[in-house]
C-alpha cells in the first residue's frame, strides 16, 4: 500500500498520523511531495512527526529530478566510460555551470511561489541533488544505499553558501501577481558560487542559476576544462577558447564536447561542436513520475531524497533564506540581473538551446 501525498506540506504529518490512527500504516509507504519543510528545523521537525508513523525505510521524499533519465544518465556517463572520470576533477576542469532556465513566469501560482522562491523551489532540492550527482565520488557499488551515501558525503563538504556569491532577481511585474504579498522580497531568479572542499573539487567554482520569466526554458550543465599549458594555435583574432563539456538534460537530452579544430587553409583553431542527441539514439524516455511512482510501490529508495541530503541541502542554502533585502529587479526575458553575469569567473558560457 502506498500513501501519495501532493497536499500542502502543512499536512503531511496530520494527514500522516490520520493514516495511522485509521492503521493505514501497516505495511504502507508513505511518499511525500516537495517541499520537505522550509528550512533545516522545519525539515527536521516534519522528519520526526512523519517518523513517529513511518519508518525510514516506509517513508519516500519526493524529488521528481532524481526520476528524469536525463539526470541519472549522468551517472552512467561518468562512470561507464573512462572518457571524462580522468578528467573530472580540479586538476583539469576550471568550473562548473548549471543554468536552469524557465521562459515562463510564476502565473497562477503566486501563493505558493511567494511563501518559496526560487531558492526553496528548484535549488534546496533539483539542482543540489544534480550538483550531487556530478560531483560525487564513484559509490563502492551501485546498489542503492552506497549511491546515496556518495551524495550525502559530497554535499557534506559543500560550504554553505556565501551571500557575497549570491545575487538574486525578481522579475518585472511579479509583485502584480495574484497571491504575492505586497513588496515581497521574494526571488524569482537567484545566481550563486559555491565551492566544494574535498581533494577532487577545492577551489573550482560550481556556479547555479535559476529563475522564471527567463529568455528559454532549458536544463544545461556546461564543465569549463582549464586550457593548454602551452598556447600553440591561435584563435583568429582572439585567444583560443577552453574545451566545454555540455551535457543537456531539457528540453532534449544529449552531450556535446565543444573542441578545437584547425580552421582549413589557415594556422589557427576554430571551435566545433562534437555531439550526440541521446532522443534520436537511444529513442523515447519513460516520463519521471512513471518512474518514481513505480519504485514507491517496489520500495526501491535511490530516486528518492534521502533525509540526511535534505538536512545537507538546507544547510548549504541556509543563509539565502528569506533575506529582508529586495531582490535586484530584471526584465522578463532576460538572463536576470546584470550582476549576476559576474557569478561565474569569466561569465556564464552561452547555452546550446538545440541539437539542430
Ligand atoms: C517544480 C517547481 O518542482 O519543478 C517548478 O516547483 C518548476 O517551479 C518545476 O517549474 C520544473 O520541473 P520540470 O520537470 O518541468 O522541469
Amino acid at each position: 500500500l502506498v500513501h501519495y501525498l501532493a497536499v500542502p506540506p502543512a499536512l503531511f504529518s496530520v494527514v500522516a498520523e490520520g493514516l495511522a490512527g485509521a492503521g493505514l500504516n501497516h505495511e504502507a509507504r508513505l511518499v511525500v511531495e516537495k517541499p520537505f519543510g522550509h528550512d533545516l528545523d522545519s525539515a527536521r521537525r516534519l522528519n520526526d512527526e512523519l517518523l513517529k508513523y513511518f519508518d525510514e525505510d516506509h517513508l519516500r521524499r519526493v524529488d521528481h529530478f532524481l526520476g528524469k533519465e536525463p539526470v541519472e544518465d549522468l551517472m552512467v556517463f561518468r562512470f561507464a566510460n573512462m572518457l571524462l572520470e580522468p578528467l573530472w576533477n580540479r586538476n583539469y576542469v576550471r568550473s562548473v555551470q548549471i543554468t536552469m532556465a524557465e521562459d515562463f513566469d510564476v502565473a497562477d501560482r503566486g501563493g505558493f511561489y511567494d511563501a518559496n522562491g526560487t531558492v526553496r523551489d528548484v535549488v534546496q532540492n533539483h539542482l543540489l541533488q544534480l550538483l550531487a550527482i556530478l560531483a560525487m565520488d564513484p559509490p563502492p557499488s551501485m546498489d542503492a544505499r552506497a549511491q546515496l551515501d556518495e551524495k550525502w558525503r559530497v554535499l557534506r563538504a559543500v560550504q554553505a553558501v556565501d551571500p557575497a556569491h549570491v545575487v538574486r532577481g525578481q522579475y518585472d511585474g511579479y509583485l502584480d501577481t495574484p497571491g504575492v504579498r505586497p513588496g515581497s522580497t521574494t526571488e524569482t531568479f537567484v545566481a550563486m558560487r559555491l565551492y566544494i572542499d574535498s581533494w577532487r573539487w577545492a577551489g573550482v567554482p560550481w556556479c547555479i542559476r535559476s529563475g522564471k520569466a527567463l529568455p528559454t526554458t532549458d536544463l544545461e550543465i556546461v564543465a569549463e576544462l582549464r586550457k593548454p599549458p602551452v598556447t600553440m594555435f591561435r584563435g583568429g583574432d582572439v585567444p583560443p577558447g577552453p574545451n566545454l563539456i555540455r551535457f543537456r538534460l531539457q528540453p532534449d537530452a544529449g552531450v556535446t564536447f565543444d573542441v578545437l579544430a584547425k580552421e582549413p587553409g589557415r594556422q589557427r583553431t576554430i571551435p566545433v561542436p562534437v555531439s550526440v542527441d541521446f532522443t534520436k539514439v537511444l529513442g523515447p524516455m519513460e516520463a519521471a513520475y512513471e518512474r518514481i511512482l513505480t519504485d514507491a510501490v517496489s520500495g526501491d529508495p535511490r530516486r528518492f531524497a534521502r533525509f540526511d541530503l535534505v538536512e545537507e541541502s538546507w544547510r548549504i542554502v541556509g543563509r539565502l533564506l528569506d533575506l529582508p533585502d529586495q531582490p535586484l529587479p530584471y526584465q522578463k526575458g532576460t538572463w536576470g540581473p546584470e550582476p549576476a553575469e559576474r557569478i561565474p569567473p569569466g561569465g556564464w558560457h552561452e547555452i546550446s538551446t538545440t541539437f539542430d
